[in-house]
């Protein structure tokens, strides 16, 4: 019988349970039938991301139905066990090592097999491990739509929140390779390894403003955890300036899909974005893996069975990169 992570209710981290599926959720790996562009992966690791236990809150209920039990997890990495015909044309074999990612508003990636879209999913190289090709999708795809303006604007100097999470790492060192000056604003003890990433200067994540000339002195302000979008976000950015926020905070997404639009009317140009997966966005990611300089930042890593301090862990904060589970 297949072993998962599930919730059967709406809830903190304590809702989670590590063991065999109820009998209608698992999956027999020797039967289940593959269309021609799917595979079925054997999985060795997830990643936590803060959509997983928001929706575990029950926070999303307006998109995510409560077709309980419900399997945690958006990220995965792990290896092809079987390959329909499409798929294998596009090299995907038995025992091909891959990483990619499920929507989890209808799909949980933390179980023993997975069924997924081969066209959703990255052969990882050879130089990237397991729990780093589990730490990489969500977080990657999220950064490269959050300075997909450093494409279009000369490089400048940026102003970084939440640096020290898995979109703000990967964001730091996205921007640090196009040639911005990036001020990272993150806690104490983080400061050596996100100067290690890129970071030219690094600001408190308490007292930032105080760091500050009080002039609007940024060409971009990349807001991993909305910490300013409640403020006056024109107010730190020069004439022309992008506000990047990742997170919306409201409470489901239908609410931020209205929120975007009005957003139009705002004094700075914004970039905003759904991250979910796709073939462009999966190859954008491998791109950027090419990159000799581009490393995931790994906080821990922890066995699937401890996957409630784990969650917890992601939860409470203070936490240098992503955190990873295997099986
Ligand atoms: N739009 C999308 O499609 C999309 C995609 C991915 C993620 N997201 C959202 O984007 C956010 C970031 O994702 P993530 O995976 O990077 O999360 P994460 O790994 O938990 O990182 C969040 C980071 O933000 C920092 N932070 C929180 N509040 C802050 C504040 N007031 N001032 C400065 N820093 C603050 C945290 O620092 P401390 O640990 O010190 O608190 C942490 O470094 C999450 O809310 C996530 O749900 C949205």
């Amino acid at each position: 019988m297949e072993k998962g992570i599930y919730y059967s209710r709406w809830g903190g981290p304590e809702e989670l349970r590590f063991g065999t599926l109820p009998e209608r959720k698992c999956i027999d790996p020797d039967r289940i039938k593959l269309n021609s562009g799917e595979i079925l992966l054997q999985i060795r690791a997830i990643s936590v991301n803060p959509i997983d236990w928001k929706i575990l809150s029950g926070s999303q209920k307006p998109v995510t139905l409560p077709l309980f039990p419900r399997i945690f997890g958006t990220d995965f990495a792990g290896t092809v066990y079987r390959a329909g015909a499409g798929a294998q044309k596009k090299g995907f074999s038995v025992g091909t090592r891959v990483m990619g990612l499920v929507s989890p508003l209808n799909k949980g990636s933390g179980r023993q097999w997975l069924k997924v879209r081969a066209d959703h999913c990255l052969i990882m190289p050879e130089s990237v491990s397991f729990e780093e090709g589990a730490a990489l999708p969500e977080a990657c795809i999220s950064a490269l739509l959050a300075t997909s303006f450093s494409r279009k604007m000369k490089p400048g100097k940026a102003l970084l929140f939440g640096a020290s999470g898995g979109v703000g790492s990967a964001v730091l060192q996205i921007l640090a390779s196009r040639g911005w000056d990036v001020s990272a604003v993150c806690r104490d003890d983080q400061k050596s390894a996100l100067r290690h990433l890129g970071a030219r200067e690094c600001l408190d994540r308490y007292s930032w403003r105080d760091e500050l000339s009080g002039k609007p002195e940024w060409d971009a302000v990349v807001d991993c955890p909305a910490a300013v979008i409640r403020d006056n976000p024109s107010g730190l950015l020069k004439k022309g300036g992008v506000y990047a926020p990742v997170y919306i905070p409201d409470s489901f997404i239908p609410f931020q899909i209205i929120r975007t639009l009005l957003w139009f009317f705002t004094p700075y140009k914004t970039s905003l974005f759904i991250g979910y997966p796709s073939k462009g966005r999966m190859r954008q990611i491998q791109m950027l893996l090419q990159s000799a300089t581009f490393k995931p930042l790994i906080d821990s890593i922890h066995i699937a069975e401890n996957i409630v301090s784990a969650v917890d862990k992601s939860r409470r904060g203070g936490v240098l990169g992503k955190i990873i589970v295997t099986f």
